[in-house]
């Protein structure tokens, strides 16, 4: 595969992942992903900037002697991780005067978990450059966007800034370029939810350092190219904003209809009072779907049904992702329905405890809910109208 040009001897080097169709063995991916490498080549020096995940570095390794490149000077480690760095080991053999370059964080992690020898690695400061001639590489620590190694390579002279995991998108393509459309924003909401979401105060601080830069090119570890940088920062300023939507979102697990019944009461009488909803079935909606809404939601009432004497562990393993997720949502809740008794809630509030969430009375029922019932799910409603109304919601 002949690499693609991004500007002036900058080339993509990287992969397409087509067959991925999950990643963290977590969220499904829809459009697999690709992992992206970038290859520098300067007037004295040659840089590549991040490697290949491992079970694809031989296709790599293949393309870069296919396409002439016999000698490589540096190979920036901007991130330990495997998907990014896992190569570096077959580099360094291939590449015998090769050194690794990244910071002090990422050098331990390499060292720990790639066996990288440390004879083989420069460390860099940050804000540090270094040169290769007619283009410079600088350096700059973005720790926990996603990681504490993150760092950030800017090739000066062309004003392109490689962000490593930050602003990217699993997302495959043919030219390197990103085309705007719904399907890129969604991978890339997709993916933000999943990766940085937790990370949420840091990435907007990046967001807007990367703003304030006006650099020319976006290049991520993942995803297309972005030459218009705005299309990606605009949606990052949107997401890691301090406000929520005006937006309940319910996901449930029901096992006789009777939590749905709430889950759709709620949902109807929200909507009449003006707030949108989303219902999501925990057992057959897309995992990726739910996190894309934790992204925008203010309020999340789980719904679930009894198993043995607590929630059903398809509502537990859904509060243990919002905590790990940590979404801006302000306020939460839970309804659920039991056949013979036990304690429906404790371990859900136990788990989103460290999301600090204002938690609204729960509403929990025998069987099919009565008219009682649905009477506390409108002092649900009531109460979610009135803390929806005390914010500046967008
Ligand atoms: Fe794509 Fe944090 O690795």
């Amino acid at each position: 595969m002949k690499f693609q040009e991004i500007k002036n001897n900058i080339y993509y080097c990287g992969l397409n992942d087509v067959d991925r169709v999950i990643f963290d063995e977590l969220i499904p991916l829809e459009h697999g992903t690709s992992y992206n490498s970038y290859l520098v080549k300067g007037s004295e020096k040659v840089a590549i900037i991040d490697t290949m995940y491992p079970p694809m570095s031989d296709e790599y390794i293949k393309n870069l002697e296919e396409n002439g490149v016999s000698k490589v000077d540096y190979i920036i480690a901007n991130h330990g991780e495997q998907d990014h760095s896992g190569t570096l080991p077959k580099l360094l053999e291939k590449y015998p005067d090769s050194v690794v370059v990244t910071n002090p964080t990422c050098k331990g992690n390499i060292m720990e978990m790639l066996f990288i020898p440390e004879n083989r690695i420069i460390t860099v400061a940050n804000d540090e450059e270094l040169s290769l001639g007619d283009k410079t590489l600088k350096f700059i620590f973005a720790p926990n966007v996603h990681w504490p190694d993150t760092m950030f390579t800017l090739i000066k002279e062309d004003n392109l800034l490689c962000t490593c995991d930050f602003l990217g998108a699993h997302y495959t393509f043919e030219d390197v370029f990103a085309v705007p459309s719904e399907e890129l924003t969604k991978s890339a909401k997709r993916y933000y939810a999943e990766i940085m979401m937790p990370f949420r105060v840091m990435c907007k601080k990046y967001t807007q350092m990367i703003k304030d830069m006006k650099v020319d090119m976006i290049l991520p570890s993942h995803g297309p190219v972005h030459k218009n940088p705005d299309y990606i920062l605009d949606l990052y300023t949107d997401w890691t904003s301090d406000k929520g939507k005006n937006l309940v979102l319910l996901p449930y697990v029901s096992m006789y209809g009777s939590t749905e019944d709430m889950i759709d009461y709620l949902s109807d009488e929200l909507n009449k009072r003006g707030i949108d909803t989303i219902k999501h079935d925990i057992i057959t909606d897309d995992l990726g779907d739910l996190a894309m809404a934790l992204v925008d939601g203010t309020t999340i009432v789980l719904g679930t049904s009894m198993v043995v004497a607590g929630p059903h562990p398809a509502s537990v393993n859904i509060a243990y992702i919002a905590s790990v997720l940590k979404p801006k949502a302000k306020f939460a809740s839970f309804v659920g329905s039991y056949g013979w008794g036990g304690k429906l809630f404790d371990i859900l509030g136990e788990i989103l405890a460290k999301l600090r969430l204002d938690v609204i009375e729960p509403v929990q029922v025998k069987g099919k809910p009565k008219k009682e019932d649905y009477s506390k799910l409108d002092n649900m409603v009531n109460t979610i109208v009135e803390k929806h109304k005390s914010l500046d919601l967008v």
